[in-house]
């Protein structure tokens, strides 16, 4: 087992798990900055602003950091007729933040060369992957520029198939975790693994470093993931709880107040399988039975969430969190790093 400290050049084992959408300069370099390895999720991110986003984090620490993006899975790419029928389902939820229903975009998300060009002209420290194994191609890259390559499994065979394909180190992530299931060899609904039973098993099955998470949010959770074999955590919810995180008040306040059963696993928001708050969006888009598939719904109800937010109405907002939720009591990044690297063994 690899030391994690060495393989990214780290003081503590803590990973700040990016977050599409919700990542902030400011936390990525508060984790960097205390001695972790602070992520940025760059989901829908294009070559500009991902050019701008790692210069902006290079400026605002000198330490490691991981950048994320989103593989495709093939299923990126739909017809025209399709995204009226599916807008016109959300329409009660337009109406109901006063925006008109969406004409279909040119395209939802920016095409994954692009976005790797701006990574290789960039050349972050650490490059993180979900929803599939890098290309030869992709990691050969990397190695060439020295930029280490993560992925990311939710079953002990994609965590081979990762290993495989020669990633640095492997985050196993359990079905407690906050966000999407990044399962890609089968569907997420039949890869639903928890924490404790997948990272000893992940750890049994490859021979990089396994970094565990789903679940993790305070000093237990990281005694409990090393105990399990772990090299390191990547801890989520915990900091977008954070002041430094990109979210609203309200979706902190949402993580503080949820209980562990309060969360759901739903496809409602986004087209694909994700804990979250199960608020009311969730329940009557889910109640509808009209999901379009991602990334459109992600689109769609993106362009009423947005409004939500600015008009601070949380039950149309996606509120992602974990199992974890109400573990996350501290509300500056500094403290809830402390209380993680709390659990991590200390050198003999
Ligand atoms: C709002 C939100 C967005 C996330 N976006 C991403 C992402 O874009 N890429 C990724 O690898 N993980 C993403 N994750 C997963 C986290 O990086 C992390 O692995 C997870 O939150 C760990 O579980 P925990 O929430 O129980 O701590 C996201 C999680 C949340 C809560």
């Amino acid at each position: 087992m690899t030391d994690l400290r060495a393989l990214f050049g780290i003081e503590h084992p803590i990973v700040l798990g990016p977050f599409g959408g919700l990542s902030s300069v400011a936390l990525t370099a508060a984790v960097s900055d205390a001695g972790g390895l602070g992520g940025y999720g760059l989901y829908g991110y294009d070559g500009d602003r991902i050019r701008a986003t790692i210069g902006s984090l290079r400026a605002a620490t000198p330490r490691p950091f991981v950048v994320n993006i989103w593989l495709p899975r093939g299923d990126e790419v739909l017809p025209n007729p399709q995204h009226t029928v599916f807008a016109q389902a959300l329409q009660p939820f337009y109406e109901a933040v006063g925006v008109p229903v969406p004409a279909r975009p040119e395209r939802y998300l920016p095409p994954l060369d692009e976005q790797l060009d701006a990574i290789w002209d960039a050349a972050p420290p650490v490059l993180s992957v979900v929803f599939g194994v890098p290309s030869p191609e992709v990691v050969d890259e990397a190695r060439r520029r020295g930029i280490r390559v993560v992925g990311t499994a939710t079953t002990v065979a994609e965590a081979i198939a990762l290993a495989e394909a020669g990633v640095d180190a492997i985050v196993a992530t359990g079905l407690e975790a906050g966000g999407h299931r990044v399962s890609f060899l089968r569907p997420a609904e039949d890869s639903l693994v928890g924490t404790f039973a997948l990272v000893p098993q992940v750890v049994d099955a490859v021979d990089v470093p396994v970094i565990a998470a789903g679940g993790i949010a305070d000093r237990r959770g990281v005694a409990a993931a090393f105990a399990l074999g772990a090299a390191g955590v990547q801890v989520g919810t915990a900091f977008l709880a954070t002041a430094e995180s990109a979210t609203t008040d309200m979706h902190r306040d949402a993580i503080r107040s949820t209980a562990a059963d309060g969360t759901a696993l739903t496809r409602a928001l986004s087209g694909r399988l994700a804990r979250g708050a199960r608020n009311r969006a969730v329940r009557a888009i889910e109640a509808s039975g009209t999901i379009a598939p991602f990334p459109m719904q992600n689109w769609l109800t993106g362009q009423f969430r947005t409004a939500a937010i600015e008009q601070n109405l949380g039950e149309l907002q996606s509120l992602w969190m974990g199992q974890g939720a109400p573990l996350a009591r501290h509300r500056s990044a500094t403290e809830a790093f402390e209380e993680l690297l709390a659990g991590v063994p200390q050198p003999r």
